[in-house]
């Protein structure tokens, strides 16, 4: 079965994400193409980037590490929940990211995102991200506007045709993660990834 993962990247207590989160898995998990499952990265309280030696060489030292590398290892596919700081990825995800590298690598990405313009620069931001981490970004995005998908700013409230965003961004998300199985068997060794 495919597997793919929710990301949860807000860390902040109150955060809005977790609401966002829901949502989308509870629209995830009726479908019968794909298993989906949320990895919540304040549960998994990464400290910043702290390997002596670059990720892609796949030497990992620390316990944290290895676990979070387990954790990405173990999916397909990728579906961000990602709000905008300072017009960019939040600090949490960006470690997250750059901590581990060919477990990253040939799986699919797909992008919620929310803020006050919907949250897409931060999207910007991360999508050349994705290139250096050999993953394939699908185009549909979902873009969640504090004033119109949150009420007060608060409680999420997505309006009607944000479903639709994401139904088409949950099909091509599982389509590309199944197309790319071919690539992800053998797992790259550390001879081949790049220093
Ligand atoms: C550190 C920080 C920076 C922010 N920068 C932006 C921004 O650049 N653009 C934007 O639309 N909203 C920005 N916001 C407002 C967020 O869209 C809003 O607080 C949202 O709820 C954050 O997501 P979270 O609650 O899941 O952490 C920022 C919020 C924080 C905490």
């Amino acid at each position: 079965m495919t597997t793919i993962a929710v990301i949860l990247a807000s860390t902040r207590p109150g955060r809005r994400g977790e609401a966002v989160a829901r949502w989308a898995l509870d629209l995830a998990s009726r479908r019968d193409d794909a298993a989906f499952e949320l990895v919540d990265l304040a549960a998994n309280a990464l400290p910043h980037v702290d390997e002596p030696v670059p990720p892609a060489m796949g030497r990992y030292t620390h316990p944290h590490t290895r676990g979070w590398a387990r954790t990405v290892a173990r999916y397909d596919g990728f579906v961000f929940v990602t709000p905008e700081y300072n017009h960019s990825v939040p600090g949490a995800l960006k470690d997250a990211l750059d901590r581990v590298y060919a477990e990253w690598n040939n799986k699919a990405a797909a992008f919620i995102s929310y803020g006050m313009d919907g949250g897409v620069r931060a999207v910007e931001a991360l999508r050349p991200i994705m290139a250096a981490l050999q993953m394939a970004d699908v185009s549909a995005q979902v873009a969640l506007n504090m004033h119109t998908d949150f009420t007060g700013f608060r409680e999420f409230t997505p309006a009607p045709h944000q479903a639709d965003a994401l139904a088409t961004l949950l099909d091509q998300v599982v389509t590309w993660s199944k197309a790319l199985e071919p690539l992800r068997a053998p797992r790259p060794t550390v001879s081949s990834r790049r220093s």
